[in-house]
Parts: structure tokens; sequence; C-alpha cells
């Protein structure tokens, strides 16, 4: 089984990248194989709605997410995780879902099934305050790009009130929480 997780915070050994790790771990103490990408450190424009796509399902722009698409076809399991900017993703992981309109284009105008079902997906977010609408935008867009590429929301963990670089390291629960998260993506 493959985990792919995807880590959107631009920084490093941030909350966002700690929690991730500590899902990773729980998902390989469960006997998958994982690999995380590290959206800040690679090329991924924007898409530019020039919709070549829709021809055949392939972005015309030529950068890493000729990587990623593969990736995203052929994990098990999908884990986004991302502080919250602005009530949203980061604009890192809003340009790696945003280039998936190409995947968007096969599933809902070319009609070609995306990868099996029983694929499944989590998102991890963590943002500084404590608003109840907090998370809303974020679980949206990750709820509608794990049906563009064919995976089951499966699982969240939210995390409110942490801002400081390492913060979520005092939290109570939070990276056993992310740890047990990672597991069940692989159990049930
Ligand atoms: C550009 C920017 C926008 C942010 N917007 C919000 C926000 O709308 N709501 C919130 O609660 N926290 C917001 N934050 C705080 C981060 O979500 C918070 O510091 C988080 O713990 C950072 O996680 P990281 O260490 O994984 O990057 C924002 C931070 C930045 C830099």
């Amino acid at each position: 089984m493959r985990i792919l997780g995807i880590m959107g915070s631009p920084r490093i050994r941030g909350n966002t990248d700690l929690l991730l790790d500590e899902a990773l771990k729980g998902a390989q103490s469960q006997g998958a194989e994982i690999e995380k990408i590290v959206v800040d450190k690679l090329k991924i424009a924007p898409c530019r709605e020039d919709y070549a796509c829709l021809k055949d399902g392939n972005c015309d722009i030529r950068d890493t997410m000729d990587d990623i698409y593969p990736k995203l076809l052929n994990a098990d399991g999908v884990i986004v995780a991302s502080p919250i900017f602005f009530y949203g993703l980061t604009s890192q992981a809003k340009a790696l879902i945003d280039r998936c309109q190409a995947l968007w284009a096969r599933k809902y105008v070319l009609k070609q099934k995306p990868p099996d079902s029983g694929r499944k997906g989590a998102l991890i977010a963590v943002g500084a305050t404590q608003g109840e609408k907090l998370f809303d935008g974020s679980v949206l867009t990750v709820r509608y790009f794990f049906q563009t590429i064919g995976v089951k929301y499966a699982d969240e963990l939210l995390i409110r009130g942490i801002d400081k670089k390492g913060e979520i390291k005092e939290h109570p629960t939070a990276l056993r929480d992310a740890f047990e998260l990672g597991c069940r993506l692989v159990q049930d």
C-alpha cells in the first residue's frame, strides 16, 4: 500500500510538517510505503486556464506536476496537510490542486474513470485562531480535490490555536492523533 503525503506549508519543520511526518510514520508502522511531497520545494505553476486539458486530459504546462500526476493516481491513500492561510489552504497546496483540473477534465469531460475505488484520503490542517468556520474552505477544497482524483474523503485532523513554528509539539494530543490517522488510513 502506498501513502502519499502532500506537505503544503512553506515552513519546514513547522506544525504541518511535523503533523504530516507523524501521520506518515503511522502509515508506515502498518506496513505502508510512504512518500512525502514538499510542495514549496517544487516548481508548480498555477493553472493558466487555457483548457488544453479538455482535449486529452493532459496539462500543457511542463513542470514538476508531470511527476506528481502519476503519484496522485497510483497512491492508495493521499494525505493533504496544510496550515490555514486566510481561511483556506496555502497557495502552494492550492496550485497543485488547481493543476488537477487536467484530472477533472479526464473524469468529467472525457468520461475516463479515475483509478479503482477504495482509495482513501485525509486532510490535516492547522490554524492559529479558534473560529468555528476556520477549516470550512479547506475541507470543501480538499473534498472536491479528492472527488476529482477518485479518492474518498475518509479522515481529518483539524487543529486550532497553534501558531508559532513547532508549537504543535506542546499540544497534548495532536502528534499522537496524526500518527493514529496515518494508521487508520492503512487499516480501515
Ligand atoms: C499568510 C498567512 C495567513 C494566515 N491565515 C490564517 C487564518 O486565516 N486563520 C488562522 O487561524 N491562522 C492563519 N495563519 C496562521 C497559521 O495558520 C499558523 O501559524 C499555523 O500554525 C502555521 O503552520 P505551519 O507551521 O505548518 O506553517 C496564517 C499565517 C500566514 C503566514
